[in-house]
């Protein structure tokens, strides 16, 4: 028996199901009415344990590059969906990270006004957070994750197997997810989180008890607010910064670690901006700095750092930026800043002398 975590939606229940045998079970009955879409490199990694799987009539492999969750892309998906018969009645089962359920998550969404989707997440990243929530976000030109839908899968098969064969890069990505889903549960859960750092790597009970909670704290947060209009926005913690290096890096800081070097950002603009403390920020840089290690040195050009900064979706007004900080007592909250040349110079003191300090 698997364990289990049930979430509500707009469009009704969905479970995310922990095995550690999902691959297996899916091998070893194949559902004849899916269409696959898997990560290239998984497929590879894989092949050996899902032959089935891989020989099926309709199997969509797709590299996991930004590039490939473009608008400009859909055509050559759809074109392979339609001509593999796709019909209302049968499912996409998308394997891989972010990427791939963002692009299978969309094609759910619109293809013949909505198929079902049921998904195998085999990053950190998308086991411990983004497989529930409902969201797509795909890419159109230069404009990262602006079109996109609520459309929650079937179904989740977990298996933290597919960790094994994770880049230490990719991990330290998912894990800072689980820093930010833990700092907004609270002190108490970032501290414990904090106190466990070092075993995530090692111990996989560790590691999944992690995950779990995980979900079980983003899960109260999108079933009161799915569509992500109030409760939820405090999700974005790390993310503005995140975001912003992310853009001002070419993508050469991974998602999760940009979004690590952003709540370490936020935490000590708070302070300055005197919402926050100096003392709140250093609690919660130890694992904050052990989890952006390496990446610490990397330049962040100021100038499109700020202009990325200010282009992003939650702001509200011109002149303004939304950004979630902590109080003295590292709880986050969401508020809107005035972005002058104040704000700019405590950015600029940040990305040229305060990191890793
Ligand atoms: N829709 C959402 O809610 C949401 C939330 C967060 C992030 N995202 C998006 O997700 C993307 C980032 O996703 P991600 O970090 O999960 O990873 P990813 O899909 O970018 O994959 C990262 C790398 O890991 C490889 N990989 C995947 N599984 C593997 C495995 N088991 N073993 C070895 N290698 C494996 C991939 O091939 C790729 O090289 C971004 O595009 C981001 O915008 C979406
Ligand atoms: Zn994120």
């Amino acid at each position: 028996m698997s364990d289990v975590l049930t979430i509500q939606s707009h469009k009704g229940p969905y479970e995310v199901r922990f095995d550690e045998a999902a691959l297996d079970n899916l091998d070893s009955s194949v559902p004849a009415d899916a269409h696959f879409i898997i990560d290239d490199h998984v497929a590879d990694l894989y092949a050996a344990r899902m032959p089935r799987v891989l020989a099926h009539r309709s199997v969509l492999r797709i590299e996991a590059r930004e590039e490939n969750k473009s608008l400009d892309r859909f055509p050559a998906y759809v074109d392979h969906l339609v001509g593999k018969g796709i019909r209302r009645d049968q499912v996409l089962v998308a394997m891989g990270g972010g990427i791939i359920q963002d692009i299978t998550c969309f094609l759910a969404a619109t293809l013949l006004r909505g198929v079902d989707w049921v998904f195998y997440p085999t990053t950190l990243l998308a086991q411990a957070d983004s497989c529930i929530g409902s969201k797509s976000s795909i890419n159109s030109g230069a404009a990262k994750n602006i079109l996109g839908t609520f459309t929650p899968p079937r179904r989740i098969e977990l298996s933290t197997a597919f960790l094994d064969t994770l880049d230490e890069r990719d991990v330290r990505s998912g894990v800072g997810e689980m820093l930010k889903v833990h700092a907004i549960d609270g002190p108490a859960s970032f501290d414990a989180i904090a106190a466990d750092y070092a075993s995530l790597f090692t111990d996989r009970a560790t590691m999944v008890r992690y995950i779990r909670r995980a979900l079980e704290v983003k899960k109260a947060y999108i079933e009161r607010d799915e569509f992500d209009r109030g409760p939820r926005n405090i999700f974005n913690y790390g993310h503005s910064f995140g975001h912003a290096i992310e853009a001002a890096t070419d993508f050469a800081v991974p998602h999760g670690i940009a979004v690590t070097i952003g709540m370490d950002m936020a935490n000590h603009l708070s302070a300055r901006l005197g919402v926050g403390t100096e003392a709140n920020a250093a609690r919660m840089a130890p694992p904050l700095r052990a989890n952006y290690r390496g990446y610490a040195g990397h330049p962040v050009p100021l100038d499109p750092f700020l202009a990325a900064l200010s282009k992003d979706k939650k702001n509200v007004g011109s002149g303004t930026v939304t950004l979630i900080l902590p109080d003295g007592e590292g709880r986050v909250f969401r508020d809107t800043y005035a972005n002058d040349a104040a704000f700019a110079g405590l950015c600029r003191d940040y990305l040229e002398a305060g990191r890793g300090a």
